[in-house]
């Protein structure tokens, strides 16, 4: 089978990790994945934040928990009490897709970048999970001081993320494709 077709339909998310971090060219090749993503009127506007010290990482979780805990909503209320909860799964790498508010379609640009990210990852043998908490996290202008300390550009709101590194557990089957959905009309 092609190359590409066949990471596509293999790459699976992957939520345990080994401790070992990822070489720094790996770490690269992910990143310019996503640089080569599409984007509305080619605006490119993400920006990728990358965080592999585990004080920043341990913070960032403790910041999300207590942030849930202030929420109305009884899941995340849960898991800001669920003292296994981390936000990245333990992996040594995360990547932060920030989107330029003010850009055309900013959600479109980094879902299209977090997929690269993650296509390229599972090519280079590395395994992955996009997270998709950061609005619960940084939504209504909450934890602009984590922002700050992050280097997130003023105008940039962290949009989705990704948990990166070496895989600990096999990649599981791919999940059941609901039907109906595709027409072809000709
Ligand atoms: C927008 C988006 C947000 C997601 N957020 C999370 C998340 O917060 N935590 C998580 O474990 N997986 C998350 N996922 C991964 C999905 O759960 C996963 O892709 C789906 O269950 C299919 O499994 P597969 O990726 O192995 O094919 C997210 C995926 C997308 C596209």
């Amino acid at each position: 089978m092609n190359e590409i077709l066949q990471v596509i339909k293999e790459r699976r998310s992957i939520r345990v990790f080994k401790d070992e971090q990822i070489k720094d060219e790996e770490l690269n090749e992910v990143l310019q994945a996503g640089l080569y993503a599409p984007s509305a009127m080619n605006q490119q506007s993400w920006h990728f934040t990358v965080i592999q010290n585990d004080t920043v990482l341990e913070n960032f979780t403790q910041t999300a928990k207590d942030t849930y805990a202030k929420s109305g909503n009884d899941q995340l209320k849960g898991m800001s009490n669920n003292y296994k909860y981390k936000v990245f799964y333990n992996a040594p790498t995360a990547i932060l897709i920030s989107g330029d508010i003010n850009a055309a379609n900013p959600q479109a640009d980094c879902a299209a970048a977090a997929e690269n990210i993650l296509l390229a990852a599972e090519t280079l043998g590395l395994g992955a999970c996009w997270i998709g908490s950061m609005p619960y996290i940084f939504g209504n202008g909450s934890n602009e001081a984590l922002k700050k300390e992050l280097e997130i550009p003023d105008g940039y709101n962290p949009i989705y993320s990704i948990a990166l590194g070496y895989a600990a557990s096999e990649n599981a089957h791919a999940p059941v494709l609901k039907a109906n959905k595709i027409n072809i009309i000709k």
